[in-house]
């Protein structure tokens, strides 16, 4: 194999130290499968995978990348050949295991997703462990028995990865969307996401001594948790549903149990890094068709080379971030 280009980090003493540079064959991890990368993407635990506070990142030097799409070059693994267009996200890539942002990847065979029937690898990055995220928090919600019928739903950090995919799947399924932002010039942005409507943070993340508000929300896709997950539950209807999967208002909650013994409202719990196989690729067969978002081509990715990944990781610490950023990684 060819030397190939990989965006690296590496602790030194209190800094992480960011740069592209030139790996050879050896510098692969163990796995069965071996990847062409034509796309990853920027995910909030990738910036935190490259700074000295993260804590995230177990092994320095470290290819961060929490996911990749691509094409298998070889494969000792059954079911898995040469030449298949793969996805892998989660488990321990880009944080103790190299990740996607290399020319080549090896990963254990049991990690790798088939790239579904209508979505290339820039699709599947655009949507990437987002995008999968906000998948898997709408087919968890539908699986409790959520319809578009049932009244508006909320999403939270809704200009931000798993905000703007969530805001795309919610609207093109007929759902009526709320967009809650802390970006106050993105409103043109959310609606052609599909919001009917946006509301401000400061009204999602208001501290309240009230255990219960009006009743408002048939769900809330919360990626932000802290104060916004307090928030969607007083404010969920009765027999609602808020499905968290993230923490960028903080990671404590303080709720009552009031929520859900009077009105029987549930907290979903979403996680992807260890998501079973089987929903992987039931909700990944899903992205590519009935769950496939609004701005999938256009409206959500913005497009970055390796070279680009430096800013856009300290972007998206900083809560920059405006839908998703898909890095071209092999041409
Ligand atoms: N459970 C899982 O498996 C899983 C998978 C993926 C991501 N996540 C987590 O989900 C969260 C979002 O990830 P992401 O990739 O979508 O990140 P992102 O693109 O940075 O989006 C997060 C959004 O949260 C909002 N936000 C930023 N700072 C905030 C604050 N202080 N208080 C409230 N809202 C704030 C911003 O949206 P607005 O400006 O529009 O408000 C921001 O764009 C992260 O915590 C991430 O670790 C979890």
């Amino acid at each position: 194999m060819a030397d190939f280009r990989a965006f690296i980090a590496e602790k030194q003493d209190d800094r992480v130290e960011r740069g592209v540079r030139t790996l050879s064959e050896d510098d692969l991890p163990e796995g069965d499968v071996t990847v062409r990368v034509e796309y990853s993407s920027v995910n909030y635990k990738d910036g935190l995978a490259t700074t000295p506070k993260g804590r995230v990142a177990r092994i320095s030097p470290l290819v961060p990348g929490v996911d990749l799409a691509g094409t298998v070059e070889s494969s000792d693994a059954d079911g898995i050949a040469a030449g298949d267009g793969v996805i892998v996200h989660g488990y321990d890539l880009g944080v103790a295991h190299h990740g996607g942002y290399a020319e080549r990847a090896r990963v254990p065979a049991d990690w790798v997703v088939p790239l579904p029937e209508g979505l290339s690898a820039r699709q599947a990055m655009t949507l990437g462990t987002a995008g999968f995220t906000a998948g898997l928090s709408v087919h968890a919600l539908e699986a409790r028995g959520l319809r578009p019928d049932q009244g508006p739903v909320l999403v939270m950090g809704a200009t931000g990865g798993v905000g703007s995919v969530a805001v795309g799947i919610l609207a093109e399924r007929g759902y009526e969307v709320v967009a809650a932002t802390g970006k106050a010039d993105e409103d043109d942005y959310l609606r052609s996401l599909g919001a009917a409507e946006v509301i401000g943070r400061e009204e999602v993340t208001a501290e309240s001594e009230r255990p219960l508000e009006s009743e408002r929300w048939a769900a809330v896709v919360d990626p932000i948790g802290g104060s916004g997950t307090a928030y969607a539950l007083r404010t969920a209807r009765y027999g609602g549903a808020v499905a968290v999967s993230g923490l960028t208002a903080g990671p404590s909650l303080q709720t009552t149990v009031l929520p859900f013994i009077l009105r029987g409202v549930a907290l979903l719990g979403i996680d992807s890094v260890q998501a079973p196989m089987e929903v992987r690729r039931e909700v990944w067969q899903r992205l590519a068709d009935e769950l496939r978002p609004r701005g999938l081509d256009d409206a959500i990715p913005t497009e970055i080379g390796l070279e680009d990944l430096e800013a856009a990781l300290d972007g998206i610490l900083a809560g920059k971030a405006r839908g998703r950023t898909v890095v071209r990684v092999a041409g």
